[in-house]
């Protein structure tokens, strides 16, 4: 297996010290490599559907599925994964639910597909487009404030893990080299 792939995939809640990041020694976690992976697939859809309304104009009625596949999508899963994975190793410190973060990412992924299930039904005036809409703008909602309250609970002072000691230090700096001077022996004291 190669090295990134290497993703973990449980929940323990003892966090080793060595590790803030609590994944075990694992590069990443599940919820991790998977807003990553959703982010790409989100930006090649997006894409795809905006060269198609390029190219075939009539189609521009689907421009919010477009535009929340490329901002939802895209842009924001890119978020939540990059946060997820960097703020709890700036702070050195473990990020406040892991189990939250992996259910936000069902929440905002089912929650997009369902919008933009609703963004292309409602041009046709289908029935379902608005119910859709409205529930997966719910959930998609309530994964942008799971991502906000893991966050801000990770980032609050007295946030688990947050003892100093858990902090990464810089490396010290190497001691000078030793000029040449004196000898060892000049420095005895003979007296
Ligand atoms: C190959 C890549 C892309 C193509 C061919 C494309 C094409 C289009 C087209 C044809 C429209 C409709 C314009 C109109 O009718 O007014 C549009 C709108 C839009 N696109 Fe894209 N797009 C691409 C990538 C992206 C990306 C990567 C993003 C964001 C990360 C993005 C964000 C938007 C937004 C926000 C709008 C709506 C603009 C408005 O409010 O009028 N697009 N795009
Ligand atoms: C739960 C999350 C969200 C929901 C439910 C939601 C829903 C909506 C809805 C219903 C519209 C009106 C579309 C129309 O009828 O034409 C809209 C427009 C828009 N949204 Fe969102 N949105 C969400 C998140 C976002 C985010 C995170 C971004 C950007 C990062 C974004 C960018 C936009 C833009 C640029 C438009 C205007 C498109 C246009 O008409 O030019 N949305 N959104």
């Amino acid at each position: 297996m190669a090295r990134g792939d290497r993703v973990h995939r449980g929940y323990p809640h003892a966090i080793p010290h060595s590790n803030p990041s609590g994944t075990d020694g694992d590069i990443m976690d599940w919820f991790v490599m998977a807003f990553l992976k959703a982010s790409l697939a989100w930006l090649a859809l997006a894409v795809s559907l905006g060269v198609a309304m390029a190219v075939h104009p009539a189609w521009g009625v689907y421009y919010p599925a477009h535009v929340h596949m490329a901002l939802l999508g895209f842009v924001t899963m890119m978020i939540y994964g990059v946060a997820y994975h960097v703020i709890p190793r700036f702070l050195g410190r473990s990020l406040h639910s892991r189990r939250l973060a992996t259910w936000q990412w069902w929440a905002s992924n089912g929650g997009l597909a369902l919008m933009v299930a609703g963004f292309v039904m409602r041009p046709s005036g289908l029935a379902l487009a608005t119910p859709a809409l409205a529930a997966g703008g719910a959930l998609a909602a309530c994964g942008a404030y799971a991502f906000v309250y893991n966050v801000w609970r990770t980032l609050a002072p007295g946030a688990r893990g947050a003892a100093p000691a858990r902090r990464p230090t810089l490396p010290m700096a190497a001691p000078p080299a030793p000029e040449a001077g004196p000898p060892d022996s000049a420095m005895i004291d003979h007296a």
